[in-house]
């Protein structure tokens, strides 16, 4: 008879007891936090449909980036707003450009840092897509020499990671290509591999200043409906050279995070992205949750799930709970 000789309780007593049997830790380390640069000085202008996250000139991203640094969180990953737009995205690839520039700014302020760069043309596109477009439609294969062109030019100017967010096929391909012919062997790639064209980015698109001006990005990024495509898509992207994979958004794939996880042997990412952040903060907001309990339980499942990378804007409020 399990009962009453098992009683699961027993180890649910108390605190310390609970701790001693938790199975699954979160730490600072696994923590990325994503931040956004934008030209000018000691700019800092709020996200409206993101509290607690800014757009930031590269004086103010070098403090940010030294505070990340000494709360132990694993790294952050940059996302700029460009001057100016065109339709060739020239402000992606510039060695000039907003992100190239922070990179090398921020380099040199905390050394050892690890900096992530999203490589992406749709904040540099006039049309806000993320690739080439022609007669209406996203080109790939233009659109990866843009991607490996970008890649190769965060390289250079320090970047430790480079993150492919745009759904291309063979972008993991033609940037390994382009960084191992150049001499960047090392730079890694982080494949943002399982990515779903998805309702959850749009706060983000006002972080960014990225929404599309017309049509949406479901020829490109994944239907949510699709778990063996994502697999495929990991898969391939793992064959073309990435070092490491992510899905993303988290929580409403973690049956997806968990496949990767048990499937491939390869550090594996998940980005909670910015709809998941605002819901939690809007409920809070309202008093309908606790935003410190929300947030630390959706970064739990997360982990449990299977990453163990989480792309958060949680990051600096997480870590300091874990301090
Ligand atoms: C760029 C990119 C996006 C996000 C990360 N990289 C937006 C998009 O694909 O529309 C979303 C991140 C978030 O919502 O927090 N392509």
């Amino acid at each position: 008879m399990p009962f009453p000789t098992h009683r699961p309780r027993r180890l649910r007593a108390s605190d310390s007891l609970r701790r001693l049997v938790r199975e699954t830790r979160l730490n600072p380390a696994q923590f990325i936090l994503p931040l956004f640069v934008c030209p000018g000085q000691g700019v800092k202008r709020e996200i409206g449909a993101m509290p607690g996250n800014y757009q930031m000139s590269i004086d103010n991203l070098v403090g940010e980036c030294a505070e990340v640094q000494s709360l132990g969180i694993g790294g952050v990953i940059l996302f700029g707003l460009p001057e100016s737009k065109d339709e060739l995205a020239s402000g992606a690839y510039a060695d000039d450009g907003i992100v190239q520039q922070a990179i090398r700014a921020v380099r040199q302020e905390t050394h050892d840092l690890l900096i992530m760069t999203d490589v992406c043309n749709c904040e540099y596109t006039s049309h806000g897509h993320c690739g080439f477009v022609k007669d209406g439609e996203v080109d790939n294969d233009t659109t990866l020499q843009w991607l490996a062109k970008t890649a190769l030019s965060h390289a250079r100017a320090g970047a430790d990671i480079v993150a492919p967010s745009d759904m291309m096929d063979g972008r993991v391909g033609a940037i390994r290509e382009a960084l191992d012919a150049n001499g960047f062997e090392r730079t890694s790639i982080l494949a943002y591999a399982a990515k779903f064209a998805s309702v959850f980015y749009g706060p983000f698109r006002e972080a960014a200043d990225s929404t599309p001006q017309f049509g949406d990005r479901r020829s490109y990024q994944m239907d949510p409906a699709n778990g063996r495509e994502a697999m495929k898509e990991i898969a391939l992207d793992l064959e073309e050279g990435a070092d490491m994979i992510m899905v993303k958004p988290a929580l409403p794939y973690l049956d997806l995070i968990r496949q990767a996880r048990d499937r491939f042997d390869v550090p594996v990412a998940a980005y909670q992205v910015s709809g998941e952040y605002s819901m939690i903060l809007a409920a809070a907001r309202n008093g309908w949750l606790d935003c410190e309990r929300a947030m630390m339980e959706s970064l739990t499942s997360i982990a449990r799930a299977g990453a163990g990378i989480i792309l958060t804007y949680f990051s600096k409020p997480a870590a300091r709970l874990l301090a």
